[in-house]
């Protein structure tokens, strides 16, 4: 079910890397940027309609939409890549429909028909050819489904309307030094991610909300990146801020991820466990208790936005003010991590054939 979305690029007045930006394609790190346009599909009357492009960013929405009031929202991240030959593809599109289909069955909304969710990113990406970064400059086409509520409601229900839209923003690196620079995490003691059987494993408006004051408070110490626990126990490694956990073993040769009913299934460390396999490390799945933190040689948080980003320490501060410190990596960038990071890039950039 692994493809690319392949989009040409042949016509004169769109060619990838050519927008004016203002900013270097190597140094876009991840913020908001107005592109050409967006596309749109609503849903009323029990049908998705068709999708069109619309050049204003703001939406002319009902103050009674359920997406407001009742957070009844979700959303996607993937990327487009420009390959050495000038071609657009778009990095397992068809994932992330399936995944924003199950976000709205958690949160009873319509599902957008996976060919229906890859017409409207051809139709974005195609009109903002000249966004998508160019070949060797490291950046991407972030391209960014939402679906939501817009119809009135006052009672606690779902809307009978929705609204789906992609917009799409050239991006470099989120944390800043990307693979360059191991970042800092601290375990979140005073706040929980997501209930065992609440919505962490969908990927819902609500649960990156949650997650605001726990990151600023974390960034304020001086953590640009915050680990949750299980809100059950406290005691089993759940997730980042904005990615998956993994955990590498180079003694063992394992590469370990946590498996849990509220963790988001993210597609790029689904993307990475294929490959640490063909790469002879061993995958496991599982529960992975805060004190085998001491037993990675290295720690990288996954995702769309974050990629492969190296963890240089974990911190666990207590009520008292004592400091345990997991480390990695002494400052270095491991090798597991740079070769993880290395392929899921050659594959996103065309210069590794996918074999999956
Ligand atoms: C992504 O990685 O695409 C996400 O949606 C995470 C977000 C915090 C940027």
């Amino acid at each position: 079910s692994i493809y690319h979305l392949r989009l040409a690029s042949t016509s004169a007045k769109a060619i990838p890397g050519t927008a004016k930006l203002g900013t270097p394609w190597e140094e876009l790190g991840f913020e908001f940027r107005q592109t050409n346009s967006h596309v749109r599909v609503t849903f009323k009357n029990d049908e998705w309609g068709e999708p069109e492009l619309v050049k204003d960013p703001y939406i002319d929405l009902h103050i009674g939409a359920t997406a407001l009031h009742y957070g009844q929202s979700c959303f996607e991240g993937l990327k487009a890549f420009c390959h050495e030959d000038g071609e657009v593809y778009v990095f397992r599109p068809d994932e992330n429909a399936k995944r924003m289909q199950s976000s709205c069955r958690r949160t009873m909304m319509p599902e957008l028909p996976t060919e229906k969710f890859l017409e409207a990113i051809q139709k974005v990406v195609q009109d903002n050819i000249e966004y998508v970064p160019p070949y060797g400059s490291g950046g991407a086409l972030y391209i960014r489904p939402l679906l939501f509520g817009s119809g009135p409601r006052i009672g606690l229900q779902p809307a009978d309307e929705y609204t789906f839209l992609i917009m799409v923003i050239p991006v470099g690196d989120y944390y800043k030094g990307g693979l360059s620079s191991p970042v800092d995490a601290l375990i979140i003691e005073d706040f929980d991610r997501a209930a065992p059987q609440g919505v962490g494993a969908v990927k819902v408006a609500g649960n990156y909300a949650a997650d605001l004051l726990p990151n600023m408070l974390s960034k304020k110490k001086g953590y640009p990146i915050g680990l949750y626990l299980d809100s059950k126990t406290q005691t089993v490694v759940e997730e980042f801020s904005t990615s998956n956990f993994v955990g590498i073993d180079n003694s063992q040769k394992k590469y370990v991820t946590p498996m849990s009913p509220s963790v988001l299934p993210s597609i790029t460390n689904k993307s990475l466990m294929t490959i640490a396999e063909d790469e002879g490390l061993a995958v496991e799945t599982r529960d992975i208790p805060v004190d085998e933190l001491k037993s990675f040689d290295e720690v990288l948080a996954v995702g769309t936005a974050v990629v492969v980003t190296p963890i240089g320490s974990i911190t666990r501060l207590d009520n008292e003010g004592s400091e345990l410190r997991y480390e990695f990596g002494d400052k270095q960038i491991g090798d597991t991590t740079k070769r993880l990071y290395q392929k899921v890039r050659a594959i996103q950039n065309g210069e590794e054939e996918d074999k999956h």
